[in-house]
């Protein structure tokens, strides 16, 4: 039988959405279910996880649901113990950088959510303390794992669009407010107090999309609103929305690439997808989604004329063409913890670190300062 090696995974904020559903079940225990992560020398790694929040019964109801005994509510004890080796934190933004702060301390390689920090100084205090620690580090960049992503990046590595010259992204749904239909997301995230904010939450996203796929970004210039200043929360309570719930932005790449992104909660969807990515190059252009991706090529691209008094003949979405998948997508949590854990295991390269995280709460940061002041915002390089 192969030899199953055990690694301890501290895992916070594991009643949550995120902490709940992707990380745990589609990430961890699915590693377990296809029997541990195999490893270069044969064996194979089994995440054990430890399951840390602030309600025993929330806990132990997790805990139960999937035959898991190792539960506390004590993060101290959790990151002393000797047989955990990684920290992993999907709390509420507001609570990250102290739990990742007493994880390293504790020596302990740091897996985390994004943003990292609610500012950039704590961002890039958390990268910097890691690093002397000398500990692994890694930051969830889910949205480049996603297939519609990754075939645009293979169009991208492939010269598909010759030079590229923009990149238009739309992102967002309506989300209710909470009175008369319940709110699909938790209440936190519409309370700036509370680490709230599309802004604090997208743009760290949009931020390792831009850089990864395309180039590093170098100015960003945002308006920034609370369109739904009203809304109910979890108890039925109505509140005081005090946190942004749209962001229009611009971002400029090095190379002269413009990438526009909206971000919004209080929008209703006529797309194919819930968020999607239009790149226009002097070869050809993509429409990229979670999913799927079509493309058009300068030789197959139309010569529509403006001609408002006629109805036009054109329909546009059909002159597009699909990408194929041409490879099987694991869940992109799964995809990038498998990355991480071969990392801190057997020294595999692993780029998305507590750096990057910076770089993304950097973006949001200058990108809140831009819309309150009104103006562009350039993007000066984090040192170490
Ligand atoms: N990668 C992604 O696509 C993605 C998507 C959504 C959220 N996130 C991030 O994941 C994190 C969690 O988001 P979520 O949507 O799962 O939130 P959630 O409200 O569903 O879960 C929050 C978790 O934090 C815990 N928690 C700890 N201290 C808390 C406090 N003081 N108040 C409230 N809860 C507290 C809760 O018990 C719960 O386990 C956030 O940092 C968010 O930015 C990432």
């Amino acid at each position: 039988m192969t030899a199953r090696v055990p690694i301890g995974i501290v895992m916070n904020g594991v009643t949550g959405r995120m902490g709940y559903r992707q990380h745990l079940v589609r990430s961890l225990l699915a590693i377990r279910e296809q029997g541990g992560l195999p490893l270069r020398d044969g064996s194979r790694l089994w995440p054990e996880p430890v399951l840390v929040g602030r309600n025993e019964a929330k806990l132990r109801d997790v805990a139960d649901r999937h035959g898991l005994t190792d539960w506390t509510t004590d993060l101290d004890a959790a990151l002393a113990r000797p047989d955990v080796s990684i920290y992993f934190d999907a709390q509420v933004t507001s609570e990250r950088e102290k739990a990742i702060g007493l994880a390293v301390a504790a020596g302990k390689h740091i897996y985390t959510e994004k943003p990292t920090a609610t500012t950039l100084h704590g961002a890039v205090e958390l990268a910097r303390a890691a690093d002397t620690a000398g500990v692994r580090h890694g930051v969830v960049q889910d949205k480049l794992f996603l297939p519609g992503l990754r075939k645009l990046d293979r169009l991208v590595r492939g010269g598909f669009f010759g030079r590229i010259l923009s990149v238009r992204g739309e992102f967002g749904y309506w989300v209710f407010e909470g009175d008369w239909q319940e709110a699909q997301r938790p209440s936190w995230n519409y309370r700036a107090a509370d680490g709230g904010g599309i802004v604090v939450d997208m743009f760290p996203h949009w931020h390792y999309v831009l850089e990864q796929i395309f180039a590093p970004v170098r100015a960003v210039t945002a308006h920034v609103t609370t369109h739904i200043p009203r809304r109910w929360a979890e108890d039925g309570q109505p509140y005081d929305a005090t946190a942004d719930d749209a962001a229009y932005g611009i971002f400029e790449l090095d190379g002269g690439v413009v990438a526009q992104i909206n971000s919004s909660w209080a929008v209703r969807v006529n797309r194919d997808e819930l968020v999607e990515f239009q790149v226009d190059g002097t070869e050809g252009s993509a429409v990229a989604g979670l999913r799927r991706c079509r493309v058009q090529h300068r030789a197959a691209t139309p010569k529509p004329v403006w001609n408002p008094d006629l109805p036009s003949t054109d329909d546009f979405r059909a002159q597009w063409q699909e990408v194929p998948d041409n490879e099987v997508f694991d869940n992109g949590f799964k995809a990038q913890w498998e990355m991480f854990l071969r990392h801190v295991v057997e020294d595999a390269p692993y780029t998305w670190d507590l750096w990057a995280g910076a770089r993304g709460v950097q973006l949001a940061e200058l990108g809140l300062q831009s819309a309150r002041e009104g103006r562009r915002v350039e993007v000066t390089e984090l040192r170490s």
